[in-house]
């Protein structure tokens, strides 16, 4: 829709910009209204490098997804906090190392549901889903999760750019544990965050922006804020860092540290 408004989605709320449809936008995107635009320019003018941070995050969930999908031999996706279908999307990313791989998407953004479809393309010899729901609700998640996912199997639970819209770390941090003990051995658990270790004041600046003119409001959280979440599994290497310097492509040069933590723990 190009900032003009997505079509067909009544009752979207126009007037306050959505993280789910101003992620869209830095990411080059076409659906997100004249808000979403008007606060993302904002936060780019405050933080310019927020458009690298976007870039960076999807970059790792490719990398991240590839890696699971391949060497770790996972073959079942839960990706909640999904954003709004865009290029490589997590079940297009596994399905073309294993096509039999099954994909549950989770969001809260009612603009994500009505695009969900595109999410539902899944490989004949795998399986996609959609689940409207909050990561604050993990049990519900499970559920309704099941009825694609096998339990008594494998799992990555793939955690990009959400955890920071739960404000409480508890809140966070026990629904984080509950999915980690929902799941066997063998699982794996990944995460972005941002971190104003890494962003400093004008990170800190632009969302504080964010927090009186868009929502969901986020928070910031420490490298160790961010370990604690990982309680409980192996830290692959290279641990937690920039999620652009997590495990880069070869021959791409050395790539530049974005503020934003990236990690993949295994649940021995
Ligand atoms: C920054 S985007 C990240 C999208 C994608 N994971 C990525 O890394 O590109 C965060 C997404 O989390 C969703 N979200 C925010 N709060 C949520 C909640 N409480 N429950 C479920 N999803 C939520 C937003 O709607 C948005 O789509």
């Amino acid at each position: 829709m190009s900032g003009s408004g997505p079509g067909g989605t009544a009752g979207m709320d126009e007037s306050v910009a959505h993280n789910a449809r101003v992620w869209n936008y830095w990411l080059g995107g076409k659906d997100y209204y004249a808000v979403d635009r008007a606060v993302g320019d904002h936060v780019t003018s405050v933080y310019p490098a927020i458009r690298e941070v976007a870039r960076a995050d999807r970059a790792f969930l490719g990398r991240a997804v590839r890696y699971l999908a391949g060497e770790a031999g996972v073959r079942q996706f839960l990706d909640i906090g999904t954003g709004l279908p865009t290029a490589d999307n997590t079940h297009e990313i596994a399905q073309r190392v294993a096509p039999e791989s099954r994909i549950v998407y989770v969001d809260n953004d009612p603009l994500v549901l009505t695009h969900a479809r595109a999410l539902l393309t899944s490989s004949p010899e795998g399986a996609t889903d959609y689940l409207h729901a909050d990561v604050r609700d993990p049990d519900a998640i499970l559920r309704a999760a099941a009825e694609t996912l096998d339990f008594t199997r494998p799992v990555a639970i793939m955690m990009l750019g959400v955890l920071n819209f739960v404000p409480d770390t508890g809140r966070a941090r026990s629904a984080v544990r509950r999915l980690l003990d929902a799941v066997p051995s063998g699982s794996h658990l990944a995460v972005t965050h941002p971190t104003l270790e890494l962003g400093g004041e004008a990170n800190a600046e632009a969302m504080r922006f964010w927090n009186e003119n868009a929502t969901p409001p986020i928070t910031a959280r420490t490298r160790d804020e961010v370990a604690r979440f990982f309680g409980g599994t192996e830290l692959l290497e290279p641990g937690i860092v920039s999620c652009a310097l997590w495990r880069p492509d070869p021959g791409t040069g050395a790539p530049a540290e974005v503020a934003q933590f990236g990690a993949v723990g295994r649940k021995p």
